[in-house]
């Protein structure tokens, strides 16, 4: 399927009005926005969750009983996010943060792209894959090694077994990364909601709670969601296309 078809010239110019007469925003993106820069996404056609099965590799559970399983995916993707560059729609998020008197950035993503782009106010609801946890004390580290030399790393403070510091199936995302989100949408002008397929909690409420509170909403996919429905606007496209024609 070719998906580099272009979006909607009237959609586009509404999501501009909407976007200029809003000075607080706040943005929502998932899998799909580090698409173009060559980062799989988890589910569609080429999407990981088609290769490979996520209670064996993003579950605790699937940790403790295979570690170095888990960790050797972790390595691989590590490997193909460090030649990633963030793209076009990673930089309009930017370029909006930098015009706006409010802006929050809660991302899904592990990939650091958005912060590699310059975003600032970013809140990584599902961790970050450049930082490893110590299993025994919760100790969390950078770690940019690339491959990585030993697998499992070990923490370098107590030389115990480091976990990616991301949040996986089964796992609850920090409870003040929840009410940070909570209190960014309700304090917002308009939500834009980029990449994501909305299937997973508790970011697939996140739409719904701008709309429990009046905020209008707009929603950039190549296809439709869930909720798609319930959103003001949803453009068609790539976010690397749409996002540089609307901030
Ligand atoms: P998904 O892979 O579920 O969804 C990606 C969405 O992006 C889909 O709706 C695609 O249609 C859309 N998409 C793909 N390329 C796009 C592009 N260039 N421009 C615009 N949209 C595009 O990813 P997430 O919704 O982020 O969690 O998935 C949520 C969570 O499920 C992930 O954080 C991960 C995963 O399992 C864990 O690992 C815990």
């Amino acid at each position: 399927m070719n998906w580099d078809f272009e979006p909607a010239q009237d959609e586009i110019e509404k999501a501009r009005e909407m976007l200029l007469g809003a000075s607080r925003i706040c943005v929502l993106t998932g899998a799909g926005i580090s698409q173009e820069s060559g980062v799989p996404t988890f589910r569609g056609a080429d999407g990981l969750w088609k290769q490979f099965r996520a209670e064996e590799l993003a579950t605790p559970e699937a940790f403790y009983s295979n570690p170095r399983l888990v960790w050797e995916w972790y390595d691989w993707r590590r490997q193909l996010i460090a030649n990633a560059e963030p793209n076009a729609g990673h930089y309009a998020l930017k370029e909006m943060e930098d015009k706006k008197e409010g802006f929050t950035l809660i991302t899904q993503n592990v990939d650091g792209l958005h912060r590699k782009a310059g975003s600032r106010n970013v809140i990584e609801l599902h961790g970050n894959i450049w930082e490893i946890r110590c299993t025994v004390t919760g100790e969390v580290e950078e770690n940019h090694e690339v491959p990585l030399k030993e697998i499992p790393p070990r923490c370098t403070k107590t030389g115990k077994m480091a976990r990616p510091n991301v949040v996986w199936f089964g796992e609850i995302v920090p409870h003040e990364l929840i009410s940070r989100s909570l209190r960014a949408i309700e304090e917002c002008d308009l939500m834009l909601i980029v990449g994501t397929s909305g299937l997973v909690q508790p970011a697939s409420y996140f739409g719904i709670a701008a709309k429990r509170n009046n905020k209008p909403v707009i929603e950039i996919n190549l296809d439709p969601t869930p909720n798609t429905g319930l959103y003001d606007l949803s453009i068609r496209g790539k976010s690397g296309k749409v996002l540089p024609l609307i901030v």
